[in-house]
């Protein structure tokens, strides 16, 4: 029987019986295990997709249940099946941009706290608590006000002797508490890894952050897959399996500082479109079908209570607010984030992941696109391709020489090696510009297709080569279209923005030299980090900045290319190293 472990993709065939703690020593995937495997701590959790014998278990919720997580050590395999590995040990942690760059000014958060003292009550003022509390921070008695807030008041007040803090929303009360700190949560929520910052309402600042995968990564790496599973009627699961993810985050950022879920008492979301349909647990398969109309790109402000965040319940939730199927709230916090809305440059954001988003324009106008770039630049569809994580490649010089992140052994590329190489192969004529393998002592031949070793184990062939120029040509034609669509050129970009943990970690003279970037000159390039991440944080502290989401998600002007001749030409012209007009990347750097 099959067991394949996830996110490392890894797979070992077993007898039934055999616990998934053993089939994951077999395949050298770590688990916790602080117990060693009796059943005792928990803390060897894993979601299953497939058979397994196991029982129902203290440490496993109804609703954890019910979206597949079980104990490895107390699951036996009774047939072919997926784990997915949702908290790996830090080894195989992904390698991600935790922390939000940057500050806000004039910070004025969607909850704002105000400390106050509560009159006491006497028989010459026997007013009822609840109106002592709104009077004294300037509510009136119309003020919305959670019911479990009514419930927890006289108990919360007289412990404190009268001291409280209030924290208000637009729409009135959200809680009342005891003097302290109140944080609120930025999420980037991505088809692979999710990052949750807490944020110190008070000062702006990150106080803590967690990363980790998307566990929805075991019902299908990519978006469309996701949808797929949708349709077929797993949303609910996907739902449960992202929200999972943002609680497991919480609550790990949460303990870093000693603190409660409760202080947490307001959240802002950036996903792409199809990650906040499946958050919400709204049906996202009209983004799959012509005319790609999502449910929403713009909800209203949410409690975490019935989204199922597992923050102070009345909390409110702000996803920011999408432009389009293919182009959503991941995409605007970007925008926000760079800047780019509130200046006169002509500015080019480009966001390289499974899709490649691009956005181009300046303060009085912008526009969007998307085009698919497929998983090679996440390492999929290249053998030995792997996520940027302990183990993987993630740098090649021209001379072959390579890095490999934390202390291991090379297992895999990642992204940005796969560039850095194929860079490093043109450049001393290994590959050829079509991709294809020329003779040299490192390239042989196995199965009748050509392939270059890199180091023992580990080597590109040219069906990888090939994989990797159609998703630069995909990310490349969507920056040439848009341009065409503003009848504008390269060299009149004056700011190119790169999104992304992509953006941060790729080489940009090698992304030049394939063809993935422009080439113009570097000091034009701007790196933004994890811009979903901060500009989650700007919309969660700034009003301002609020209203520019919803301005720049409403305002962007959506260039479809999937059914676009433009689009196709441009694509087959991208399909060499750097591209067929030499022309356009004029500077080898
Ligand atoms: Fe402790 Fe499984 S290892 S419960």
């Amino acid at each position: 029987m099959r067991v394949t472990f996830l996110p490392d993709d890894v797979t070992v065939d077993v007898e039934r019986g055999v616990s998934l703690m053993q089939a994951a020593e077999l395949a050298e995937v770590q688990l916790h295990a602080p117990c060693g495997g009796k059943g005792t701590c928990g803390r060897c959790k894993v979601i299953i997709s497939g058979s397994v014998d196991a029982e129902r278990d203290s440490h496993i919720s109804d609703a954890e249940w019910a979206a597949g997580y079980r104990l490895a050590c107390r699951s036996g395999v009774a047939g072919d099946v997926t784990v997915m590995v949702p908290d790996p040990p830090e080894l195989s942690r992904p390698r991600v941009l935790v922390r939000t760059p940057g500050e806000v000014s004039n910070m004025t958060p969607i909850v704002q706290r105000s400390s106050i003292e509560v009159p006491v009550a006497s028989m010459d003022d026997p007013t009822a608590l609840l109106e002592r509390v709104l009077g004294s921070a300037g509510e009136g008695i119309g003020a919305s006000v959670p019911l479990d807030l009514i419930r927890s008041l006289p108990e919360v007040v007289s412990q404190c002797n009268g001291s409280v803090d209030v924290l208000l929303g637009a729409k009135g009360l959200v809680t009342v508490l005891p003097r302290g700190s109140v944080y609120g949560m930025a999420v980037d929520l991505g088809t692979t890894t999710v990052v949750v910052n807490l944020i110190d309402l008070d000062t702006g600042g990150t106080v803590a952050g967690a990363a980790g995968y998307n566990d929805q990564i075991l019902m299908g790496e990519d978006v469309l897959s996701r949808i797929e599973r949708a349709e077929e009627g797993d949303l609910e699961r996907l739902r449960q399996l992202a929200l999972g993810s943002i609680n497991r985050l919480t609550v790990e950022a949460i303990a870093a500082i000693d603190g409660s879920t409760d202080q947490v008492t307001t959240a802002v979301v950036a996903g792409n479109t199809a990650m906040a349909h499946m958050m919400l647990g709204v049906d996202p398969s009209s983004i799959r079908y012509h005319p790609y109309s999502p449910a929403f790109n713009a909800s209203p402000m949410l409690s975490a209570g019935e989204i199922g965040l597992k923050i102070l319940p009345a909390a409110p939730v702000m996803l920011v607010p999408g432009t389009a199927a293919w182009v959503g709230g991941d995409i605007t916090a970007g925008v926000v984030s760079s800047g780019m809305h509130r200046r006169s440059e002509l500015s080019l954001l480009i966001d390289v992941g499974t899709n490649g988003e691009v956005v181009l324009g300046n303060r009085d106008w912008l526009m969007c696109c998307s085009s698919s770039a497929g998983p090679a630049f996440d390492g999929g569809e290249v053998a030995c391709g792997m996520r940027a994580m302990d183990g993987a490649i993630d740098r090649v010089g021209s001379d072959l020489g390579f890095h490999v992140l934390g202390d291991a052994p090379p297992r895999g590329i990642c992204g940005s090696g796969l560039i850095d190489l194929i860079a490093a192969m043109l450049e001393q004529g290994i590959v050829d510009r079509k991709g294809r393998l020329q003779d040299h002592i490192s390239v042989t031949e196995r199965d009748g297709i050509k392939e270059m070793t890199l180091c023992p184990g580990i080597a590109v062939n040219e069906d990888d080569i090939a994989n990797l120029i159609r998703s630069k040509a995909a990310v490349f034609a969507a920056i040439r279209c848009l341009l065409r669509a503003a009848g504008l050129t390269i060299g009149a970009v004056e700011r190119l923005h790169l999104a992304g943990g992509f953006g941060h970690y790729v080489d940009p003279d090698n992304a030049v030299a394939i063809g993935l970037l422009p080439d113009i000159p570097r000091d034009r390039f701007s790196y933004l980090g994890n811009s979903s991440l901060a500009g989650a944080r700007d919309v969660l502290l700034s009003t301002p900045r609020r209203l520019e989401a919803r301005e720049v998600a409403a305002s962007m002007t959506y260039v479809d290319l999937s059914t676009s001749p433009e689009f196709f030409d441009e694509f087959t012209s991208a399909l060499f190293l750097p591209h067929t007009d030499l022309s356009l990347f004029p500077r080898p750097q």
